[in-house]
């Protein structure tokens, strides 16, 4: 697949069909998460994949799903699967969050890629979740990436003025995107350019 074609397939996943993850190709995500940006090559993070049918299903209680909306998928309708970030403070990192949002893009392209589909969360109940897996008390859990395989369409909207998302009542999930000329400035910022 090109990278252009994953880029513009990947949107955030809220709804999953009843179908494990193969564990090898959880770990090619990580793999390709390792090989993500990361400043002064610090690589201070780590990884915990859950697959396992009983822990994931906890750890779906500690997720929280498309805020902007009044609804949350069904127990019937979790991710399958999960990649944690975790930053590790001992390398002194100096740009850890920006490194976990590299690694987490990584995780999301290459999951089109696999025809999984993926939602990024930062975990509120992080002390939960670090009994929950056995996380060290010396590792930060940074972010949480629901993966398994689609059951919903997600469609791009270009040219909306509004940016919320939203279900139609087909069930497609619209997701607007602002336009290029709106946020694009080249050379200079000209103000009054961006709407
Ligand atoms: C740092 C970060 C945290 C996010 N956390 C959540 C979350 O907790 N729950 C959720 O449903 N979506 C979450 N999202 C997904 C965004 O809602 C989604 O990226 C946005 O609506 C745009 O849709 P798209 O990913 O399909 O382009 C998060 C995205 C980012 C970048």
């Amino acid at each position: 697949m090109e990278v252009s074609e994953a880029i513009r397939n990947r949107r955030s996943v809220r709804k999953f069909k009843d179908k494990r993850v193969p564990r090898e190709d959880l770990v090619e995500l990580v793999d390709y998460a390792r090989l993500a940006p990361s400043g002064m090559n610090k690589q201070p993070l780590e990884f915990v994949i859950v697959d396992e049918p009983e822990l994931e299903r906890e750890l779906f209680a500690y997720t929280s799903w498309a805020g902007a909306l009044d609804w949350n998928p069904g127990m019937e309708e979790r991710p399958r699967a999960y990649i944690l970030i975790l930053i590790n403070p001992e390398v002194k990192p100096v740009t850890e969050k920006r490194d976990a949002g590299l690694a987490a893009e990584n995780i999301c392209l290459g999951a089109v890629d696999k025809e999984l589909g993926s939602c990024l969360q930062i975990p509120s109940e992080k002390e939960e979740i670090r009994k929950l897996l056995g996380v060290s008390n010396d590792r930060v859990i940074s972010l949480a990436i629901g993966l398994g395989y689609p059951d919903q369409e997600t469609r791009l909207e270009e040219g909306s003025d509004n940016i919320d998302y939203w279900f139609d009542d087909e069930g497609v999930f619209h997701v607007p995107k602002r336009p290029v000329e709106d946020i694009l400035h080249v050379n200079k910022w000209q103000a009054g350019e961006v709407n």
